[in-house]
């Protein structure tokens, strides 16, 4: 298939953009791409590729943006239950770690997640993944974490890979038994973390052979935080992991700054995120690593409070940034990227390019799969968006309806939203 007539065909080409070079888009006016096997086989002028390719089946874009699929590297896509309640708590002036120290949060969750059965599961992170492809995510992370046992975890991963097997929404998984101390081991943290250590990791290991053998692993991660996991403790967990082969992420710097960034790049973590209270010397780390910084800035949007990722700082440095979801029942219920790039650039202040790179290329490397998704490149995946404007700039410019007109995932149309006139 040619998809011709874009009036900016976004391609991200040439690969992760750090520091300064956040924001390069790549983009070919009146441009156009070509699909074959469901990859990028060729993009250019919408006049050279109708040229070359004149036998194709086509698709005219009618003066609208084309431009990768959004990558959506943090979610905790799987849980059940709502936190409506908390929400309300919250807006009367109890504080998130208040509730979560008291039972509620993380571990409210859990008891809910504990008792739904697989299918439950991904019914209701189903129903989440249509709203998030609609919106134009074609791949996310998704994290396990509201089980704190290992069969509720692994139920959790399990559910994972056969909703990415779908083929809908490619989903990249991630094991987070380090969300929070079990229910079993309240006031007793230490014990938990060598539980996860010594039983746990190896556990997931072996049930990761023998269901999904061919898959490389998953990441793991710790939420490193006062109240759910020390500096030390983390260390631990993420050493063993390692030792076991699984590629690292961690939450840090969400409340409190206890180092965990500088950590995460001293373990050649693929990524650290959250990032509010992250020190000059935690950005440095960041900015001489390859550690993918990840902005989630709906969390504290969510949580309302007003103090964001020092976006701006770890660009200076030289840093990875990219920004992400963090859709989780707690601090942050949203499908959709294209507020996220509206809350980056009002309060990360970023360009609506570098918003655009932070959610799609670098996004891609936060994930480990800038070979397959994240620009519009020959040999990759042929997952992109059709906007339903002419100008990329309205993205992050509008917020709070959807922008999307089409969404393609590896060659297929997956999510057709709009008509296809041009709303400019
Ligand atoms: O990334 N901080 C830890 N985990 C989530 C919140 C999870 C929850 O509250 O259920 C986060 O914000
Ligand atoms: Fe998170």
């Amino acid at each position: 298939m040619l998809i011709h007539s874009a009036s900016q065909l976004l391609t991200l080409q040439g690969g992760v953009q750090r520091g300064h070079q956040l924001g390069q888009l790549g983009i070919i006016e009146d441009g156009a791409v070509f699909i074959e096997n469901g990859l990028i086989a060729a993009s250019g002028t919408s006049v050279d590729l109708l040229s070359k390719y004149p036998q194709a089946e086509r698709f005219d874009a009618r003066g609208r943006v084309v431009m990768p699929g959004f990558v959506d590297p943090h979610t905790h896509l799987i849980f059940s239950g709502n936190r409506a309640l908390e929400f309300e708590m919250r807006l009367e002036g109890k504080s998130y770690m208040e509730i979560m120290a008291a039972g509620g949060g993380i571990l409210n969750t859990v008891k809910a997640t504990r008792l739904a059965d697989v299918s439950e599961l991904k019914t209701s992170a189903r129903a989440r993944m249509t709203g998030m492809l609609a919106h134009g995510t074609t791949t996310a992370e998704a994290k396990s974490g509201y089980g704190l046992e290992i069969n509720s975890e692994l139920a959790q991963l399990e559910v994972i890979l056969e909703l990415d097997a779908e083929g809908l929404l490619e989903l990249v998984p991630t094991f987070l038994g380090a969300h929070a101390i079990a229910p079993e081991y309240d006031g007793n943290p230490v014990g938990f973390t060598l539980a996860l250590s010594n039983r746990m990791l190896p556990e997931l290991l072996e049930w990761w052979r023998s269901n999904a053998s061919g898959r490389p692993l998953p990441f793991v991660d710790v939420f490193c935080e006062q109240g759910a996991f020390s500096l030390p403790q983390s260390r631990i967990i993420l050493q063993a992991a390692k030792e076991m082969g699984f590629p690292l992420k961690m939450h840090v710097d969400e409340f409190k700054n206890l180092g965990g960034a500088s950590l995460a790049v001293e373990l050649g973590a693929t990524s650290a995120d959250h990032l509010v209270k992250t020190s000059p010397a935690d950005i440095k780390a960041l900015g001489d690593s390859d550690t993918v910084a990840v902005s989630l800035p709906a969390t504290p949007f969510g949580l309302g409070q007003h103090e964001f990722t020092p976006a701006k700082a770890i660009i200076a440095a030289n840093g990875i940034l990219a920004i992400a979801s963090d859709l989780n029942p707690g601090t942050a219920w949203c499908e959709s990227m294209q507020f996220i790039i509206a809350l980056a650039c009002r309060y990360l202040h970023l360009t609506v390019a570098q918003a655009i790179a932070a959610a799609t290329i670098n996004a891609a490397a936060a994930v480990g799969r800038t070979d397959r998704v994240g620009s519009l490149e020959p040999g990759k995946q042929a997952d992109l968006l059709v906007l339903d404007s002419n100008d990329y700039r309205n993205l992050g410019y509008k917020f709070g309806s959807n922008q999307v007109a089409r969404v393609m995932k590896r060659g297929k149309w997956v999510a057709i939203n709009k008509n296809e006139t041009p709303y400019l």
